[in-house]
């Protein structure tokens, strides 16, 4: 190799290296943005990852404290995803409330029952990854039904008693003269023993019948009220003074635990009335040696009375028809006591609820106000 092809080589050499050199750098330069980059992107997700968590956390926090029941339910019947609410009714109804909510699986809203207890479920669908199914948002609203029904009932009372009145009005009057003529005749006849029993019997139907107007007056009446505190011994005390034969005919067994110093804020004679239609119907209901037993207590709110029987009891059919006035199983009654019970309760502004088994016992729960 002579002089001229070494120097070249030399100089090849060194753009080589001066290539290398400069590459080198770039790539050195590349990979310290690459790095940078590689670092933002780190962070950027670590950012993210952390939205995400909170994210899901608020998500979570929200699901579990609402108060309505939220469940995702797979095609194979899987729960995905629940809150706390679902897990309080799964634990109440069992197996029965999931059967009842997967009967569901059209988009909407609707109603359901399990015992005595009303729910509303609004049901979606879900996709996720390759889950598919069903999300329900379910809803307790058997106290909205009940006061949608104390609506109903309140309306109804009210439209029976316009035409209860009208019907009372226009029988009191030929009734009077009636009773007018049937008094004079009986006069007239005091003498013949025969005929003055059919008169006294015709006294009597039209004795019932006023009897059976002045509880249909009662009740369409507009009850205006006396109140004062009263002890509730005293009320109850009267009542039993009044009932004692009919409980002592059928020895019956009267429970009374009212305490002594037990007070209501009450118009007394309504009262009275109340305790005497509740009482009446429980002396009614029981065999003889049946128990009616009578007590109170003070919840937060409230004065609670409970008047309660082992008798026949009332079926749920019935009870929803109770306070409405002439439902009556007996062929003597009018129908009309429980109805002034509820009208009387309510112009106190308190409440009357009824639980019974249908077969074995009745209660009836008073709730007054304080005040
Ligand atoms: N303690 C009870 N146990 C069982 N059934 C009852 C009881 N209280 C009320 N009932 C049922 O409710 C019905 C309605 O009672 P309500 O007092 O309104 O009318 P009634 O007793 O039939 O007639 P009246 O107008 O003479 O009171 C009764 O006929 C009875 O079937
Ligand atoms: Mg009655």
């Amino acid at each position: 190799m002579d002089r001229k092809d070494k120097k070249s080589e030399l100089e090849l050499l060194s753009e080589a290296f001066n290539v290398f050199n400069t590459a080198t750098e770039k790539l050195q330069d590349s990979y310290q943005k690459l790095k940078e980059e590689t670092e933002k992107l780190r962070r950027e997700i670590e950012e993210k990852n952390k939205q995400l968590e909170e994210t899901s956390s608020l998500l979570s926090s929200v699901l579990m404290s609402t108060q309505s029941a939220i469940v995702a339910i797979s095609k194979d019947r899987e729960i995905i995803l629940s809150n706390k609410k679902f897990e309080y009714f799964y634990c109440k109804y069992k197996d029965e409330f999931i059967n009842k909510i997967c009967e569901y699986r059209e988009n909407g809203s609707y109603e359901f029952e399990i015992g005595k207890s009303t729910f509303r479920v609004h049901v979606g669908n879900f996709k996720h990854s390759d889950v598919e199914g069903w999300t329900y948002s379910i809803e307790d609203i058997t106290h909205l039904k009940e006061l949608e029904e104390e609506h109903r009932r309140d309306e109804h009372l009210k439209s029976m008693g316009v035409m209860a009145a009208n019907i009372a009005h226009e029988i009191r009057n030929p009734l009077g003269s009636i009773e007018l003529f049937a008094s004079l005749l009986a006069r007239d006849l005091k003498n013949d023993k025969e005929k003055r029993v059919l008169i006294d019997s015709v006294l009597k139907g039209v004795k019932s019948i006023n009897n059976t107007i002045s509880n249909i007056l009662l009740f369409t009446k507009e009850v205006t009220l006396s109140k004062k505190e009263y002890y509730l011994a005293d009320i109850v005390d009267d009542v039993v003074l009044y009932l004692r034969h009919l409980m002592n005919d059928k020895k019956i067994k009267f429970i009374n635990k009212i305490d002594d110093d037990f007070k209501i804020y009450c118009d007394s004679e309504l009262m009275k009335q109340v305790f005497m239609n509740l009482i009446h119907n429980a002396i009614d209901a029981v065999d003889a040696n049946g128990e009616i037993r009578i007590y109170c207590k003070q919840e937060e709110k409230f004065d609670v009375i409970v008047v309660e029987d082992n008798g026949c009891g009332i079926d749920e059919e019935f009870i929803k028809k109770i306070f409405i006035p002439f439902h009556t199983s007996k062929t003597k009654g009018t129908g009309l006591g429980l109805s002034i019970v509820y009208k009387i309760i309510k112009a106190h502004s308190g409440n009357i609820y009824v639980e019974s088994d249908g077969q074995s016992f009745t209660r009836f729960i008073i709730k007054l106000g304080r005040c």
